[in-house]
């Protein structure tokens, strides 16, 4: 089978990675892709919300199965144009994908169907939200709902914090016209719970966490995420059973008795509370940087299951015991503005794998080109070991412009002992 991937970061690298393992696979496509991804599939130079582009090239070259990898492409309906041409394509529709584009349609469905998440209001107007942030408690969490989706969510931790945030998100015209959603503040280890989910079926995949902060120590800004690893051990059985039955599967039956029914990846971004486990967040696809040390562990045959979830059908999964922690190598400056261009040296010195994010090749060298450059992903018996390998493959990597954290998985081998 001849298969297409979208995307160009290190989500769709491990996706292509794990489909190479797949005896099912014949050639692997990837649109647009990378420079680490091109050493395991043909990349194509067509960019990831071209839906048009992307099915016309699927039609000619018989693409058997197509897989999604980010939001921008589900929220431009790629799947929809797919399926309206009888391609199989595995991803949510743009309907069934507001769960993550939209936090209102979110909260609302999570409110009529008593799924466990912090209490919210939603404003539109500035003054209204300014009376009701001041009457309650701080920190106040502010989710700006509408085309600035990705840096909407601001804590904050006093009023003047607040007014400014509310000023920004409502009465400037910096993110266009738009919502906030004032949240209850949560408290509690964040963690990641992706299912394969088909309509009603829904199948989880093992635990991983992700780690938001750009330095040790979760200090410094928000970032795409800077490392992850998987397995949990601070999340019981019975905190997954939990949220399985009360969290997972209520939202993929409520999305389909809303007509809206759901085939991809639902990743609950979740926190297990002093009150029990709640939700954060949706989205509607692979987590990134979860996917690169959660699928590693998978020992199905991916194809099919995203087969079995594009068309419907029941799939079972198996997972390798061992345990994967994986580490970002970001441009210097990343989050803020960054330099592209440096070469990167000494990955073929590597023992683990390294999944691109963001590179580029320049005849034989592999560049820089984006704000997070490589995931290192070490595996081993424990953490402890997944953890030193990966460290040690990230010092054998040598580039000029790269910082990475030290303290990946802190939460499970450092400070286990607090977040029980
Ligand atoms: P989101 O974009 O909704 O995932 O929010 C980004 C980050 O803000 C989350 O990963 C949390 O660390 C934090 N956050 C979001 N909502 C809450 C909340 N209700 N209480 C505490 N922290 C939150
Ligand atoms: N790791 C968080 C996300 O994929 O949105």
């Amino acid at each position: 089978m001849k298969v297409l991937v979208i995307g160009s970061g290190g989500r769709e690298h491990a996706i292509v990675d794990a489909l190479t393992r797949s005896p099912q696979v014949g050639k692997i496509f990837c649109a647009p892709g990378n420079a680490g991804i091109a050493r395991q599939a043909e990349c194509v130079a067509i960019g990831e919300t071209d839906t048009e582009r992307l099915r016309d090239f699927a039609l000619e070259q018989g693409i058997g199965l197509t897989v999604v990898g980010p939001e921008v492409a589900l929220a431009a309906g790629v799947v929809d144009t797919f399926r309206a041409a009888g391609l199989r394509i595995f991803g949510p529709t743009k309907a069934a994908a507001r769960i993550e584009s939209s936090k209102e349609f979110a909260k609302e469905l999570m409110a009529k169907y008593a799924v466990p998440t912090a209490g919210f209001r939603a404003f539109t107007d500035y003054a209204a939200a300014r009376d009701y942030v001041a009457g309650r408690p701080f920190p106040a969490v502010l989710k700006y709902d509408g085309l600035a989706a990705g840096k909407g969510v601001v804590i904050a931790q006093t009023m003047e914090e607040a007014d400014a945030a509310l000023r920004d998100m409502l009465l400037d015209d910096r993110f266009g016209a738009g919502k906030v959603v004032v949240e209850d503040f949560l408290e509690g280890p964040e963690f990641s719970f992706m299912c394969f989910v088909s309509d009603r079926r829904v199948w989880p995949m093992v635990l991983a966490q992700d780690h938001k902060r750009a330095y040790d120590g979760d200090r410094g800004p928000n970032t795409g995420g800077m490392g992850a690893y998987s397995p949990l051990p601070f999340i019981t059985p019975e905190d997954e059973k939990f949220a399985l039955e009360h969290i997972l599967q209520p939202v993929a039956d409520a999305l389909a008795a809303e007509g809206c029914p759901f085939r991809g990846v639902l990743y609950g971004g979740l926190m297990k509370t002093a009150q029990g486990i709640k939700v954060i967040e949706f989205n509607a696809r692979f987590g990134d940087p979860e996917t690169e040390v959660v699928l590693p562990r998978l020992k199905s045959d991916i194809v099919d299951i995203f087969c079995a979830v594009a068309e419907g059908r029941d799939a079972r999964l198996e997972w390798h015991d061992f345990a994967t922690l994986g580490i970002v190598l970001a441009s210097e400056g990343y989050p803020g503005a960054y330099e592209k261009g440096h070469e990167i040296k000494g990955l073929d010195a590597v023992s683990g794998s390294v999944y691109h994010m963001g590179t580029k090749a320049d005849g034989g060298r592999v560049l820089t080109a984006g704000g997070r450059v490589l995931f290192v992903v070490g595996r081993g018996a424990t953490l402890a070991e997944a953890r030193e390998k990966a460290l040690a493959d990230v010092a054998r990597i040598d580039c000029d412009n790269l910082f990475h954290r030290t303290d990946i998985g802190h939460w499970a081998l450092d400070d286990f002992a607090g977040h029980k």
